[in-house]
């Protein structure tokens, strides 16, 4: 459709230069920064179906729950306090973002990431260590701020330092990241759950502090990108770590390229009021629409609640930890497909193969669940019939994880132009986390009210955003970061946003400092 394969023909430019070993060390420590984020998503879940974490914390619901085989299965886990437990550091993450998009621009990227380390580290101790709910919530906001600081300068970073044909594999390393970090929450909660004593759940969320440890160490290691160093005035510098991380002396052009793009960010003064320009429109309308869909996918309900929600279908406590072990599982090994074929295939096809996917498994995973709880919420599901449950869950969270699990973070961190890319990003962050909140705040409730209508809802989702994709968001794959303009001036509706003379003037700038 609109144009993908054209529009990147026009503006793909391959420099000199190859994949080193120093830069795919650097990005492999920069991914652990996704570990943070992913070992919180599938940490909470599991925790908040353990009887001695629900006991101490929020009494009234473990009474609930002991009571509810007989009534409504679907409206067992309502409760607000519980919820707040699991969204709390969305919200927090959603603010602290903000401002690291000032650390990321002012510091660089690096300082951004060492932040987000250690303010988590310290949320992980409060949390292992906590004696009431007051406690447990002030950890996770520390946690937050944490993966608000991480989550913003990790994709950035990835992406500024990978050569243009490979930016999509090192940037999925991010996302490969929360993944083995979800996966590793819910072994360990699979673990913790059979401590007798009752104290499983602190190892649990204490034990976040290893991943938080290894980001505040690692980013200790990471240099910063050229096009931090050259947008905060160092140019000899850049120019060295430029050579350095591309292992080749004929760096000319690329770099002239970012001193263009770096002298074009130095004219802006406010990116934040600058981002509502229109010759920013296409940037701007992306990072907000896609966090957005990307939640709206319904793919938290299964990483925050797959052991609540198999509970609620009748799995055993145990058994239901374990279904999100193997949720978690196709979710790592469904990302490796993105990782290996995003450069090639491009982001538009994954996009919109997985969405179809998604669409399909969603509606399916819906009426399996209608024909046997119908809208009262009581049934039994047998052996077998639960597991084609899990089966379609699982094609579905295959289908998100080669396409909006990933794209969600690459793609926004790769269209904005450098004078507005700290802002741009935190946009997109600030969307994630806000309907992230959303959802978890909201899942539970929606359950106990939407029933197994919940599928159908966020297979509507789906097929708007599919549509969306396939209508609006041009290819991007091997396009140079600070060429992309040209990307959205030979888009069939972007381009109206694009004068003539902005493309001219980033063409201008490269060639005079080549001539230099
Ligand atoms: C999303 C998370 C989600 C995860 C699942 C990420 O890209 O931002 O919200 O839980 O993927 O793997």
């Amino acid at each position: 459709m609109a144009g993908g394969a054209i529009v990147n023909a026009a503006a793909a430019k391959d420099y000199p230069g190859k994949l080193t070993v120093f830069v795919f060390f650097t990005c492999v420590v920069a991914a652990t920064g996704g570990l943070i984020f992913g070992y919180d998503i599938g940490i909470s879940g599991g925790v908040t179906s353990m009887d001695p974490f629900l006991e101490k914390f929020f009494p009234e619901v473990f009474r609930k729950k002991q009571t509810a085989d007989k009534n409504n299965q679907y409206c067992k886990y309502d409760n607000q306090l519980l919820q707040t437990f699991t969204s709390s550091l969305y919200l927090a993450a959603l603010v602290a973002s903000v401002f690291a998009a000032t650390v990321t621009r002012v510091l660089g990227r690096k300082w951004s990431m060492f932040g987000g380390g250690l303010t988590f580290l310290i949320g992980a101790a409060l949390n292992g260590a906590a004696e009431n709910v007051a406690m447990l919530i002030v950890g996770r906001i520390l946690l937050g701020v944490g993966v608000g600081f991480a989550n913003q300068s990790v994709p950035v970073y990835l992406s500024e330092m990978a050569p243009a044909r490979l930016r999509g594999m090192l940037n999925i390393g991010f996302q490969l990241m929360i993944t083995i970090g979800i996966l590793a929450a819910a072994l360990i909660n699979y673990g913790t759950n059979k401590i007798k004593a009752g104290y499983g759940w602190r190892i649990s969320l204490a034990l976040a502090a290893v991943p938080a440890g290894i980001i505040t160490l690692g980013s200790l290691f990471l240099p910063d990108t050229p096009n931090s160093l050259l947008e905060r005035g160092h140019p000899e510098e850049a120019r060295r770590m430029l050579r350095r991380i591309r292992g080749t002396e004929d760096i000319t052009e690329e770099y002239s390229d970012l001193v263009a793009a770096s002298e074009e960010a130095r004219q802006v003064q406010h990116p934040w009021r600058n981002i509502l320009q229109r010759r920013y429109r296409p940037q701007l309308t992306m990072a907000i629409m896609i966090p957005f869909f990307q939640q709206l996918t319904g793919i938290n309900v299964i990483m925050f609640y797959a052991p609540v929600l198999f509970d609620t279908l009748g799995f055993k406590n145990d058994a239901s930890l374990m279904s999100a072990v193997i949720t978690g599982l196709v979710n790592v090994f469904a990302t490796l497909v993105s990782i290996f074929t995003v450069d090639r295939l491009g982001r538009r096809k994954l996009f919109l193969q997985g969405g179809t996917q998604m669409i399909i498994c969603q509606v399916v995973v819906g009426t399996l669940i209608a024909i046997k709880f119908g809208t009262s919420g009581i049934g039994d599901i047998p052996k077998g019939y639960a597991a084609a449950v899990v089966l379609f869950i699982c094609v579905y969270v295959a289908g998100f994880a080669w396409s909006w699990g990933p794209l969600g973070w690459l793609v926004p961190s790769e269209i904005f132009p450098l004078e507005i890319r700290p802002a741009g990003q935190s946009i997109n962050v600030s969307v994630n986390m806000l309907f992230t909140f959303v959802i978890a705040q909201a899942f539970l409730t929606m359950l106990c009210h939407l029933k197994f209508g919940l599928f159908y809802f966020f297979a509507g989702w789906v097929v708007i955003m599919t549509i969306f994709i396939a209508l609006f968001l041009p290819e991007t794959k091997n396009v140079p970061i600070e060429e992309m303009v040209h990307v959205w001036k030979s888009h069939w509706f972007w381009s109206k946003f694009i004068g003539d003379h902005e493309v001219h003037n980033v063409q201008m700038a490269s060639n005079k400092t080549a001539d230099a």
